[in-house]
């Protein structure tokens, strides 16, 4: 029978807890149920006891997701593995994640714990999660930088106490793959009881290197990989899920392993997850950039043409980038709508639905062309569900390089309007500021970005605004239009309401 690899996705968590990453609850149910399409067997919602939010948004996701499991984190301390549960007992399978760091710098400077009292605080903490799930993870945190024969110990611990599931983590990218896959080769020759649980990776890529390291693990016996759609999180990331997966799949000559990842839903997860963090990758990241199929050079695009395989080692196809085959414009129906959206991979409730055509049917007024990433940009402006506090009535705005701008912004916020004036040295600015006096609070600017959805005169523009709010955390604001101006005002008012909403 094939070895199969299960895959642990960890965007919710170590991916979310990044810089400029945060995610909202409706956000994170959006990702959870796009994980659960993309078969992933483990998905980490988040670490409960960080927040009551934090809870909250896993308990949710426990009570949607059917086919995967659901996991919280939880240092070794016993009211972590209390918040844990009650966060994930809802699920259909539920696993507790404890870890505790096992390196000689982290026990000294961060834990100060002697060895011996991180053993028992092993042995005690993963028997006390025990008693609430069968399905327990224990991760020896730093394990790259610890020492092999006291992981040994620490693992030991571990499997007598319970754990079903020892992860082997490189928590600071330090690792090269012949390395890793010997310390793997060694742990599962002097370890006792390992060949009883499942062993799993989950590497940083300080070093660039978390993607290879993952599948030298996998070559050494590792049976699951962690890792983050785009290969969001801590510092310069986790391994990214596309990659392991294409290469597993695109090399199964060299590695033999399956997963069970749908890989046709890579391009729209990865699409979900740049929209809703505001983070774009770059055009050349492997698999999922807008450069990754496209071949410019003369050459490259004879030898396509003539054969695909002369420059694709896999297909657009695999990965769920859809054909550009039909345009929709201004004449076209609900029905070739609805076709469009289906052929991406969208199945949108009505109440959603409803909403997306008629920004459609606005943009199409505006726009003789949209296109698919038209239609993606419609979709991703749409607030997952709620309310929105305020929405965009009415904007003028008053600028030149020889004047103070001005802008004029008129805001809706239910039945009532609301309409302020503010100036700046800039329109943007001005409208940002305008706003501000609407709201009523301190709204910081951390960051702003714009750019263009689509080629063309008629190109829809996005912008990524993100705010912190009366000093909340950084919310992700998105807007687009056809007009830089309304797409910078309608982000600013997006990043508000989801303040709003949290
Ligand atoms: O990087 C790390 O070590 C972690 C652990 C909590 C698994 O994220
Ligand atoms: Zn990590």
């Amino acid at each position: 029978m094939e070895r199969t690899v299960k895959i642990f996705d960890t965007t919710l968590r170590d991916g979310e807890q990044s810089p400029g990453c945060s995610m909202n609850l409706n956000e994170k149910i959006e990702v959870a149920k796009e994980l659960e399409a993309l078969k992933v067997d483990i998905i980490e919602a988040g670490f409960a006891i960080a927040s009551p939010g934090d809870a909250a948004a896993i308990a949710a996701i426990a009570d949607t997701v059917k086919d995967s499991t659901i996991c919280s984190l939880a240092r070794c301390v016993e009211k972590d593995i209390d918040a844990a549960w009650n966060a994930i007992r809802l699920a259909n399978s539920a696993r507790i994640h404890v870890f505790l760091a096992t390196s000689p710098v982290h026990m000294e400077y961060k834990l100060k714990m002697k060895p011996e009292e991180v053993l028992e605080s092993i042995a005690h903490n993963v028997a006390y999660a025990k008693k609430y799930c069968s399905d327990i993870e224990f991760s020896a945190e730093d394990s790259t930088r610890s020492d092999l024969d006291f992981l040994c110990r620490a693992f030991e611990a571990a499997i007598k106490a319970g754990a079903t599931t020892l992860n082997i983590p490189d928590t600071v990218g330090y690792m090269i793959p012949e390395e890793y896959a010997a310390r793997i080769r060694y742990l599962r020759e002097h370890t006792s009881g390992i060949e009883n649980v499942t062993l799993s990776c989950h590497m940083h890529n300080d070093l660039g290197m978390a993607v290879a390291n993952s599948l030298a693990g996998v070559q050494a016996g590792i049976d699951q990989i962690e890792c983050t759609i785009n290969g969001i999180g801590e510092r310069a990331g986790n391994a990214s899920m596309e990659e392991c997966v294409m290469a597993l799949k695109t090399r199964k000559d060299i590695f033999g392993i399956g997963c069970n990842i749908d890989t046709t839903q890579i391009y729209r997860a990865s699409r979900m997850i740049q929209t809703i963090t505001g983070v774009p990758v770059s055009p050349t990241k492997p698999i999922i950039g807008a450069n990754a199929f496209a071949h410019e050079s003369g050459i490259h695009q004879h030898g396509v043409l003539a054969n695909k395989e002369t420059y694709e080692i896999m297909t657009p196809e695999s990965v769920g980038i859809p054909k550009n085959a039909i345009v929709l414009g201004k004449h076209s129906g609900r029905h070739a709508f609805e076709d469009r959206l289906r052929e991406l991979g969208y199945t949108l409730d009505r109440e959603k639905l409803d909403k997306v055509f008629a920004k459609f049917k606005a943009l199409a007024d505006k726009k003789k062309v949209i296109k698919d990433r038209d239609l993606e940009a419609l979709i991703g402006v749409v607030p997952v569900s709620g309310e929105e506090r305020y929405t965009l009535d009415n904007f003028v705005i008053n600028s030149g390089n020889s004047i103070t701008s001005t802008a004029v912004i008129r805001l809706k916020k239910g039945d009532q309007v609301c309409e302020r004036v503010a100036g700046s040295d800039g329109p943007i600015n001005a409208a940002f500021r305008a706003i501000n006096k609407i709201v009523g609070k301190e709204i910081v600017l951390e960051d702003y970005s714009l750019k263009s959805m689509t080629d063309g005169e008629d190109a829809q523009a996005e912008a990524i605004v993100k705010i912190a709010v009366d000093g909340s955390d950084i919310v992700t604001g998105r807007g687009v239009s056809t007009d830089v101006i309304e797409a910078s005002i309608k982000a600013y008012v997006n990043g508000i309401n989801k303040y709003f909403l949290d």
